[in-house]
């Protein structure tokens, strides 16, 4: 296994992440664990992650006596390059050559750097800096501002590197990691197979005997893990998909005659009225999202009651890595964009334990999840939609009026995408119904009607996004039949604003 030692880098997971990518098995142990709980995981190499800390603190997170004695290969990130300089007799300096953002490496050389050559761009964040080398040690790469941005021991197998190969702005740092870890010899036989054995015992051990509910909302997260919880602990789930109203046209049966053939108990509530009538009158966003994970959560207190005498403990959820750092979860300093009811906005007397099995996967390891589990393909390639469903594709009141509209508008735009192959093109597609009505003639009368937005977008993590672009003849297309087939919509529109600094939805 490669053992990442973590000393508190908001990108360390990201290590892990790109570990897996190259078919290794990571830990992560915090920066400072025991020499025998590292033994422990038989480590065939170390990586030493980045941190805020400075090496000139003295209460900065060491790796424990030993550690670095016991032959391992090693690699060292950022602030892990810096401790491995000073510990091995090197000098770091403070503050000197502070560096952040975008660089440029040249004269990259030695195995770790094998097949990377001219101008390489790396992403740097760090002010302190190493300035003297270990005994033996020899720069391997630098950078215009910096002459020593990665060194090499003369054992061949420990490294430092100052910038962030993890990094996507880092776009040749898999090649790097992956020279690492053939240095080192590490085995390359991690497979998403065994993603879902060691899930699957993970939740075995956390879970025991006791009962799970989950809540499915149709899209791919929640779907995968009602498949991973029923092969973990089969019948102790019970599965609880809750029809809050606001959900796409024929949804419903699309989850129930995906999900039931394949094991899990699908309990369906309907619960629309409860949904509508707590939405009326609402029509702040955040309140929106607040109000439907209230509900929501009643919801499932309402159905746990039931499961209370058989020790209903605990709630699971298919939260995402990303969704952990986009509600300030995750690492230092990130702001809380919006509160995705599936992590914050849980009301503090909740009874539930929250289990996550996927916090920290991203979304393309739940799909490759997914085929393992036999999930059927339209599900796991559905876009993702959001947990509080249409409340928040309808600007300003949600009533069951402008819901029917949406709903019907909403079901001609995907179907037309699925129609024109485009709809695996793109990674999430909507329509939104603003509150604007707008003047037309329709023969020979004017009419009044809403203003219907198509939303389209591409996109790799939904952290950014760009707007897609469809071709002009199926957005005709589209806006003929949804005119002709929905006649309260007016007029449609075609959002070409991408994120940044627009959102992915309007609310
Ligand atoms: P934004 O609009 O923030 O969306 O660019 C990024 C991704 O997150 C989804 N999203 C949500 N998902 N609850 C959810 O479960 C929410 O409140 C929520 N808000 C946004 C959005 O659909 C997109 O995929």
């Amino acid at each position: 296994s490669v053992v990442i030692l973590d000393f508190g880098s908001q990108y360390t997971r990201l290590i892990a992440r790109r570990i897996r990518e190259l078919r290794a098995y990571s830990v992560i142990l915090p920066g400072t664990a025991s020499l025998e709980r590292i033994q422990a995981e038989r480590p065939e190499a170390l990586i030493l992650s980045g941190g805020p800390a400075s090496v000139f603190d003295p209460a900065s997170p060491r790796p424990a006596p030993g550690v670095l004695e016991q032959g391992w290969p090693v690699l060292g990130i950022c602030y892990g390059m810096q401790y491995l300089a000073q510990h091995f007799g090197g000098r770091v300096e403070r503050g000197g050559r502070r560096e952040y953002g975008k660089a440029l490496l040249t004269s990259c050389q030695g195995p770790l750097f094998a097949g990377i050559e001219g101008e390489v761009q790396v992403w740097m964040s760090h002010s302190d800096a190493v300035t003297l080398l270990p005994p033996g040690w020899r720069v391997v790469a630098r950078t215009e501002e910096n002459p020593i941005a990665a060194i090499a021991a003369p054992d061949g197998c420990t490294f430092g590197v100052q910038f962030h190969p993890e990094v996507a702005h880092s776009p040749k740092g898999m090649q790097l990691l992956e020279n690492f870890l053939e240095l080192a010899g590490v085995r390359r036989d991690w497979t998403p197979e065994h993603t879902l054995e060691t899930l699957t015992a993970e939740i075995r051990a956390k879970v025991g005997r006791e009962r799970v509910l989950l809540a499915v909302s149709g899209g791919v997260d929640s779907s995968t893990l009602a498949l991973l919880l029923h092969r973990a602990i089969g019948d102790q789930l019970t599965a609880v998909f809750v029809d809050h109203g606001l959900l796409r046209l024929g949804e419903r049966q699309e989850v129930e005659q995906a999900l039931r053939p394949l094991g899990p108990a699908l309990r369906v509530v309907e619960a629309s009225e409860q949904f509508l009538g707590a939405l009326k009158g609402v029509v702040d966003p955040e309140q929106k999202r607040k109000v439907v994970g209230r509900e929501f959560v009643r919801v499932f207190e309402r159905e746990a009651r039931a499961l209370e005498a058989q020790g209903c403990r605990w709630l699971a959820q298919g939260t995402l890595y990303p969704d952990v750092i986009e509600s300030a979860g995750g690492g230092a300093g990130s702001a809380n964009i919006k509160s995705h009811h599936n992590v914050g906005g849980l009301p503090p007397d909740l009874r539930f334990e929250l289990l996550e099995p996927f916090r920290y996967l991203f979304k393309d390891e739940v799909r490759e999840l997914a085929l393992l589990l036999g999930l059927p393909e339209p599900i796991r390639r559905r876009h993702p939609f959001p947990g509080p469903g249409l409340a928040i594709r309808i600007l300003g009141e949600v009533t069951p009026e402008r819901l029917e509209v949406l709903r019907r508008a909403d079901d001609i735009f995907i179907s037309a995408l699925r129609e024109w192959n485009l709809y695996d093109q793109v990674s999430q597609a909507a329509a939104i119904l603003t509150p604007l009505q707008s003047v037309g003639v329709v023969g020979d009368e004017r009419s009044y009607g809403y203003v219907l937005a198509l939303r389209a977008v591409t996109t790799v993590d939904f952290m950014t996004a760009d707007w897609a672009r469809l071709p002009l003849e199926f957005l005709d297309e589209v806006a003929r039949r949804i005119t002709r087939q929905v006649p309260e919509i007016g007029r449609v529109v075609y959002d070409i604003t991408s994120k940044p600094p627009a959102t992915i939805e309007w609310e």
